[in-house]
């Protein structure tokens, strides 16, 4: 099964197009989800305490980690995310908030590193930026880190096209020419 995490927020995304390319053709099972449609718990005091008295007595099965499980049991992830005030948009890091969860997406082996429990062997990230570049550190680069240093997932790509709002510039030719790019990749 392919997690299809969506980000995505604006009807017409472009970005939600590329990740739409990227998974077209595609055998295996799609699951999206939808952040824009999730009613996201507030992760307070109350939530931490359920939680982790949810996990001490191995009830990993609880309905509170749906979206954790189906994240761990995943074969393989895309996630679709516009490139907002140098990050992604809100609701990713609520999810993300939710599937980082000691015991079912990683463990921490005695010496104290992270060690992870994710299925998934590859996860591409699927980005759009009006501005000329997309720099790695804290969207693309925080979720590759989680992969790496969490989750366990050891193939991190990136699928982008940048420069969308530069005034004068032809968005749709640059997002076609990627488009071809991908299924040029695919063929
Ligand atoms: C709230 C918001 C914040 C944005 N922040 C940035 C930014 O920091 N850098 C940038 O290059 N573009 C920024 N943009 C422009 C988007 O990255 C660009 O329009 C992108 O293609 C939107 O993706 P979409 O078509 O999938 O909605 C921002 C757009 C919005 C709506």
């Amino acid at each position: 099964m392919i997690l299809f995490i969506n980000a995505c927020v604006r009807g017409q995304s472009r970005t939600k197009r590329l990740a739409e390319v990227l998974l077209e053709g595609r055998r295996e099972e799609v699951t999206e989800i939808c952040l824009e449609r999730c009613a996201f718990p507030r992760v307070d005091e109350e939530f931490l305490c359920r939680r982790d008295r949810l996990v001490s007595e191995g009830k990993l099965d609880d309905p509170m980690f749906d979206l954790t499980n189906a994240f761990a049991r995943a074969d393989e992830i895309v996630i679709a995310a516009p490139y907002w005030d140098l990050s992604f948009p809100a609701a990713l890091k609520q999810y993300l908030e939710l599937v980082n969860v000691v015991g079912i997406t990683f463990r921490y082996r005695s010496d104290g590193v992270p060690e992870g429990l994710c299925r998934a062997k590859k996860l591409t990230y699927v980005t759009t930026a009006g501005g000329p570049v997309v720099p790695e550190e804290f969207g693309y680069g925080y979720v590759k880190a989680l992969c790496l240093g969490y989750y366990g997932i050891p193939e991190v790509c990136l699928v982008q096209a940048a420069g969308l709002d530069i005034e004068g510039a032809d968005a749709e030719e640059i997002l076609q020419r990627e488009i071809r790019r991908l299924r040029e990749e695919k063929a």
